[in-house]
């Protein structure tokens, strides 16, 4: 059995390299898409392959790509990475534990002589958190040919167009439509991530083997009342958009807290004027739910529909509500989970299988390829938060589960292959 040994060190300085790239302005580690610093962050990931030894490039949809070539592959292909985007005020590991570990997991191979069967193929997607515009998981959109011309015109708080903030970011929005990959080569896909949540630290567990990725939908909703004065208008006389707006923030709460497995937040909500004395003429607000259970999310979306008409209408207040394409759960392939769990027992590492409430790349490429994904435990459960925390001994055993579960996949004979 081919034995590898990542070294600790290199992950440690790779993470506190891209920590230090990261918005001076803002809370926390933060690297949002979008901005110079995600910019700088890709190209560092870039720099960091290219040392690597691989064949480097960022494509139309400013995902960066390195590719370890086999000469035994024919151009057979795994994938492997994740993303160096953060939320604003987010910490260190979220997506970057992924990227590093593939880079680690190159040199790795490289180092020790470990020819694979298969083209190694590194990603560091762009724009995995929702940006602005509400849209996540950009960069594996654009791959599998989810970036639409209508994606392009999509709109910010401020009116400005999708297209034309990648076009400041110096992505080529009439390029990124036709980004899309060609994965009739690529026989799986691999992301190692920190799990998010508190799950792997109340079990003990070392690796978490991802079964099933949440689903998800994403819903702006703009209010509009009557701006009035704060002190002389009489309260059955207001059409407050505020109030309006503030009443659908509940239901997001409500809705989603009606089962145990699902999940809802309204992250953003803002009040035109922002005055303390003036009645709330306008209010816009974008939330999410979640679930493991695609209709579920169905529901939730007529409920908060209807919610939200209720809010705005007791109150003669006019509602636009718009909602982002679903994004259904997507179930893990069995037979890369089987690999890797005996790849984890062979470590002597301790394991076990969970759903993941965050969404990830891997959901979307999974919609092409067979995916996998593995997780090391977060500190108290916490992410998307300065606190995101996950020990340097947990990252590197990750790191080692990695690099043993992408050879165990080059050797096996996987249906379909
Ligand atoms: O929002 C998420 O679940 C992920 O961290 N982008
Ligand atoms: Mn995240
Ligand atoms: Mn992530």
């Amino acid at each position: 059995m081919t034995t590898l040994t990542p070294a600790s060190d290199r992950i440690r300085t790779d993470l506190e390299d891209l920590a230090a790239l990261v918005d001076p302005d803002l809370p926390g580690w933060s690297r949002v898409a979008l901005t110079e610093v995600d910019i700088a962050g890709r190209h560092h990931a870039k720099r960091l392959m290219d040392q690597a030894g691989l064949e480097t490039t960022i494509d139309a949809a400013g995902n960066v790509l390195g590719r370890l070539t086999s000469p035994r592959s024919g151009g057979r292909t795994i994938m492997v990475g994740s993303h160096t985007d953060t939320v604003p005020g987010g910490g260190r590991f979220d997506g970057m534990v992924g990227v590093v570990a593939a880079i680690e997991v190159v040199r790795c191979l490289r180092e020790s002589g470990t020819v694979l069967n298969h083209d190694l193929l590194v990603v560091d997607f762009f724009s995995e958190e929702p940006n602005r515009f509400g849209l996540s998981c950009v960069g594996s959109r654009a791959l599998v040919g989810q970036i639409t011309a209508d994606t392009l015109a999509l709109t910010d708080a401020e009116g400005g167009r999708f297209g034309d903030a990648l076009a400041a970011a110096g992505i080529d929005a009439a390029r990124i439509t036709g980004a899309r990959m060609d994965f009739s080569r690529v026989d799986a896909f691999i992301e190692l991530h920190i799990e998010q949540g508190p799950y792997l630290e109340e079990h003990g567990s070392q690796i978490g083997l991802v079964e099933r990725i949440t689903g998800l939908s994403r819903f702006k909703a703009l209010f509009r009342g009557q701006r009035d004065h704060g002190g002389t208008t009489p309260m059955n006389r207001r059409r407050d958009a505020g109030c309006a707006a503030a009443g659908t923030v509940l239901a997001v709460e409500r809705i989603a807290s009606q089962e145990e497995s699902s999940r809802g937040t309204a992250g953003t909500l803002t009040f035109t004027p922002t005055a303390v004395n003036v009645v709330t003429e306008q209010a816009e607000m974008s939330g999410e739910f979640r679930s493991p259970q695609g209709e579920w999310l169905d529901y939730a979306r007529s409920e908060i529909l209807a919610a939200a008409g209720t809010e705005a209408s007791s109150r003669g207040v006019d509602v636009d509500f718009e909602f982002l394409p679903t994004q259904q759960p997507v179930t893990m392939d069995s037979a890369l989970m089987g690999l890797c769990a005996e790849s984890v027992d062979g470590l002597g590492l301790s394991r076990t299988t969970l759903f993941s409430g965050a969404e990830h790349d891997a959901a979307i490429i999974a919609t092409q390829v067979p995916a996998v994904m593995l997780f090391v435990p977060s500190q108290g459960g916490r992410s998307h938060c300065p606190e995101e925390w996950t020990d340097h001994a947990e990252v590197t055993a990750g790191v080692t589960a990695l690099a043993h579960s992408i050879v165990a996949v080059d050797s096996a004979e996987l249906p379909g292959r």
